[in-house]
């Protein structure tokens, strides 16, 4: 593979922030330093090599046909840590096959535990023989969502050290619902160097209320009070179809969670949790993605081994704009064949309309006649991706929580960048759309949650190459 540049950043500094260096790399890995730049907040992780992979689509071309959706990556993520929690073997079935994933089996890997995959979709996971309780900066880097380790091993152990998430950027991304959830459970908390550090000698179930719906701390919190003492309530909790896997799969393990999917969750602590077998739920986010797809480029898409349910916030909005939805028991089909209407979106938590849509609906209501408005409700600063939508020619204007989007013909071809995993997509999407070539960089965004992305949009027609250079 070729190599060229690489962003190095020095191991003393916080994370995602202060100085880096461009170093430029020969073939065989040998750098040296040309510059030194303040580093944006959009790079990842430290003395990590990024090898510029970009996505170049060749626009406007109709999507039809048939794709499959792969597990969820917000349920993996939080399945894959609660696997630590047992005593034996899970077996994880439907994992997708996203850098997310592969980082979580590392950070397991380098805990003690031991991940064999069967194949590229099931893994096993095997914490028979206990695991380390302390997950440094090194291993838990590239994914914000290494946060349910604390649950999980505070649980399990009671206690846990882990360093303080990586991940997307977009706003102020807190905590500390997750931390007052475990006080509340008895558990000493400290924040120091990047780290987290919780232990109790008992956790003894109480009642949470959140200030906030926050599907995180949710999980978390379930993760820790499953064995705890006693029981614990969780109210206002986040509703979100992940939140209801995590707990499937935790009942599946032995333990007694009832209410996950309404806004009480109720757990009776148990002792012990033992290994079990378990199928991660479809991506509600990939699939709405390929929806759009449909939408956007004027196709007719079968978009299957989904749960139509968990589309229908999205369902809804296309049909109000014009597009013809078909549910059946497993799939839906997306057809485009009539003028595409504006709409007003807003962002809730669970079953309103997903944040993690938010850029993909945008880019379609930036081809859609007329002018429209989405609110952000969930993240204050998830517009950043809109400079890059703007060179594709969309009509954008913020103010606040919310953007005006006046609809436009098509958008046209440009080199853009994928600022988050989800603005990524609405890069896909609106480079589907666009007249002529447009150049996505900053790719490693979109492989940490999208499966084989230019595969399955070529298969349904797409124009998508790959180049590392
Ligand atoms: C999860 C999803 C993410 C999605 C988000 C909202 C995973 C791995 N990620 O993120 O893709 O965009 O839900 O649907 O599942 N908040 C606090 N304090 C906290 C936690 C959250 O104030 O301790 C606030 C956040 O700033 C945000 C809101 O609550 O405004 C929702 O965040 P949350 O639901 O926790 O998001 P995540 O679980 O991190």
């Amino acid at each position: 593979m070729k190599f060229d540049v690489c962003i190095f950043v020095p191991k003393e500094q916080p994370y995602n922030r202060g100085m880096a260096s461009v170093l430029q790399c020969d073939t065989k890995r040998k750098a040296k330093k040309t510059m030194d730049f303040e580093i944006p907040r959009r790079f990842f992780g430290r003395n990590e090599c990024c090898i510029m992979e970009k996505l170049i689509i060749q626009g406007r071309r109709r999507l039809v046909g048939e794709v499959t959706i792969s597990g969820a990556k917000n349920a993996a993520v939080a399945v894959i840590p609660a696997a630590i929690m047992a005593e034996g073997t899970s077996t994880l079935e439907n994992l997708p096959a996203i850098e997310d994933v592969r980082s979580l089996c590392h950070t397991i890997e380098k805990l003690g535990g031991i991940c064999t995959y069967t194949d590229e979709h099931t893994l096993k996971i095997d914490c028979s023989n206990g695991t380390k309780h302390c997950a440094t900066f090194e291993e838990v880097q590239k994914i914000r969502a290494s946060y349910y380790f604390l649950g999980a091993l505070l649980g399990r152990y009671k206690k846990a050290e882990v360093a303080l998430p990586g991940g997307c950027n977009f706003g102020v991304r807190p905590i500390d619902l997750h931390l007052k959830g475990f006080r509340a459970l008895g558990a000493t908390v400290e924040e120091c160097d990047g780290m987290v550090r919780a232990y109790a000698e008992r956790l003894i179930g109480t009642s949470i209320y959140m200030d906030q719906v926050s599907v995180g701390a949710t999980i978390n919190i379930m993760l820790a009070a499953c064995m705890a003492e006693g029981i614990t309530t969780i109210e206002n909790a986040a509703k979100e179809p992940h939140v209801v896997d995590t707990a499937n799969y935790l009942n599946m393990m032995g333990a007694n969670i009832k209410g996950a999917g309404t806004d009480v969750i109720r757990i009776y602590g148990v002792e012990k949790l033992h290994g079990a077998q378990y199928t991660i739920i479809p991506d509600q986010i990939e699939a709405g993605t390929y929806m759009i797809a449909a939408a956007i480029t004027g196709g007719d898409v079968l978009v299957r081994n989904i749960i139509p349910k968990h589309m229908d916030s999205l369902s809804a909005k296309l049909d109000e704009m014009n597009v013809t939805i078909e549910e059946h028991d497993d799939s839906i089909r997306v057809t485009a064949n009539k003028p595409l209407q504006c709409a007003n979106v807003k962002t809730m938590s669970y079953p309103g309309f997903p944040t993690d849509l938010q850029p993909q609906i945008a880019a379609l209501l930036g081809v859609c006649k007329g002018k429209s408005v989405i609110t952000e409700n969930v993240w204050e600063n998830r517009y950043q991706y809109m400079d890059e939508l703007r060179k594709l020619g969309a009509q954008v204007e913020i103010d606040g929580r919310q953007a005006w989007i006046t609809g436009i013909p098509h958008f046209v071809g440009s080199c853009v960048c994928a600022t988050d995993l989800r603005a990524g997509a609405a890069m896909i999407l609106a480079g589907l759309a666009a007249e002529g070539e447009t150049i996505i960089e900053n790719v490693k965004y979109i492989d940490r949650g999208y499966e084989n992305v230019e595969h399955k949009f070529n298969a349904l027609g797409a124009d998508i190459t790959r180049v590392d250079e």
